[in-house]
């Protein structure tokens, strides 16, 4: 059995649903189903007796303790996290506290019971912002520029001493902008899709000419599951979609394909500290561990986007009552 924290948010429903379809090893799934989490994303698991769902806490040191006494998985996938900057712009306590304090808590638990690995799923803003040019590599100087971006830098240094401190088997990834199904639409991509659906302003912050490196979620999925099965204990592997593009040319490549006009373009103000541009070097993955992306954005972006067509009433759902709130705290009006 593995241990998945987070498991019913975006990247860890793709990863849960993806490590089932593949092989029998059971998965024993800790989400605390925050607003972000949803376990509609993994209806397809109905009955499946591999699929274990615990609603918890990870920042709860009893739970957690408990369901290694019980379960003992021989790896631990922790996706959990608070993971959008706006949010914690507005505020960054409880990205401390489930990002940094709840790592801590399962780094603890892992070593008292002896879990094989820790693979830690972190992200590209650790490093901050680039300029034109480069890209970054892991031994790229961790700059984090967010409360979001400070946070996952805090987890990854956590894990980090727990490998070195105590010895544990632990190793961490690190991951550029994520798209796909199940990705909840606070974040740019589904935000588009779901707003021009309805033929509602797109919001870009800024000139828009920042830029992202977009990879589809199970090509992440995928390069976690090579690191968990061959990852080298204490080291770092950059994921990256090789496929770099500003905000405005995304939303042009979006409208196009939905055959929306490019007038729903609204520009607002910017986010404040708002990271200009990251790029991800990911030879070392594709040297070491032999993975590299199987899915190109010309052919993922119409997956995406069928998904979405197809899945109204999810999207109608997770935009309920709170989405509502936070659009308008964020957006105004
Ligand atoms: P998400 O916000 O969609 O899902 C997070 C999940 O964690 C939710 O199911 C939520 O209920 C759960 N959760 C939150 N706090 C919890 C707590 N205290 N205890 C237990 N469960 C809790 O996030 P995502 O986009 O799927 O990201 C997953 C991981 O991947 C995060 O660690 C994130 O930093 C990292 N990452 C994301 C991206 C991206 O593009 N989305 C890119 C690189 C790395
Ligand atoms: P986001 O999906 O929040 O991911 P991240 O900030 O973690 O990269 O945003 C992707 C890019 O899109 C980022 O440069 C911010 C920008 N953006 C907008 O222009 N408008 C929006 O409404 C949102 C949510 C993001």
């Amino acid at each position: 059995m593995i241990l998945v924290t987070g498991g019913a948010g975006f990247i860890g429903s793709n990863f849960v649903l993806d490590w089932l379809a593949a092989n029998d090893e059971p998965v024993l799934n800790l989400d605390a189903l925050t607003y972000a989490g949803n376990l509609e994303n993994l209806a397809a698991l109905a009955g499946d007796a591999r699929h274990v769902f615990v609603h918890g806490d990870i920042c709860d040191r009893a739970l957690v303790d408990r369901l290694l006494t019980e379960h003992r998985p021989r790896a631990l996938v922790h996706f959990a996290a608070e993971s959008h900057v706006d949010r914690s712009i507005q505020s960054g306590l409880p990205f401390v506290t489930t990002n940094v304090a709840g790592t801590q808590v399962l780094l603890d638990a892992a070593r008292r019971h002896g879990t094989q690995r820790f693979l830690h799923v972190s992200t590209d803003e650790v490093y901050g912002s680039l300029g034109e040019t480069g890209a970054f590599r892991e031994d790229t100087p961790l700059a984090p520029n967010s409360p979001y971006s400070a946070s996952k830098a805090g987890s990854d240094m956590l894990v980090r001493a727990a490998q070195h401190t105590h010895g544990m088997d632990c190793v961490i990834t690190r991951c550029s902008n994520n798209y796909g199904p199940f990705q909840f639409p606070e974040k740019f991509l589904p935000l588009m899709l779901a707003n021009a659906q309805e033929d509602k302003p797109i919001p870009v912050y800024g000139d828009g000419q920042q830029v992202r490196d977009w990879l589809y979620v199970r090509d992440h999925c995928e390069a976690i599951l090579a690191a968990l099965e061959k990852g080298k204990s204490g080291e770092v592997y950059n994921i990256g979609g090789n496929n770099e593009l500003k905000n405005l040319e995304l939303v042009k490549k979006v409208l196009a394909a939905l055959g929306k006009p490019e007038s729903l373009i609204t520009y607002v103000k910017d986010r404040p500290g708002h990271d200009r541009r990251y790029a991800i070097d990911a030879a070392k993955i594709r040297r070491e561990l032999g993975w590299s992306p199987r899915f190109t954005f010309e052919q993922a972006l119409p997956l995406t986007i069928r998904w979405y067509q197809s899945n109204g009433a999810w999207l109608q759902r997770v935009r309920s009552g709170a989405y509502r709130e936070y659009y308008a705290r964020q957006y105004g009006g």
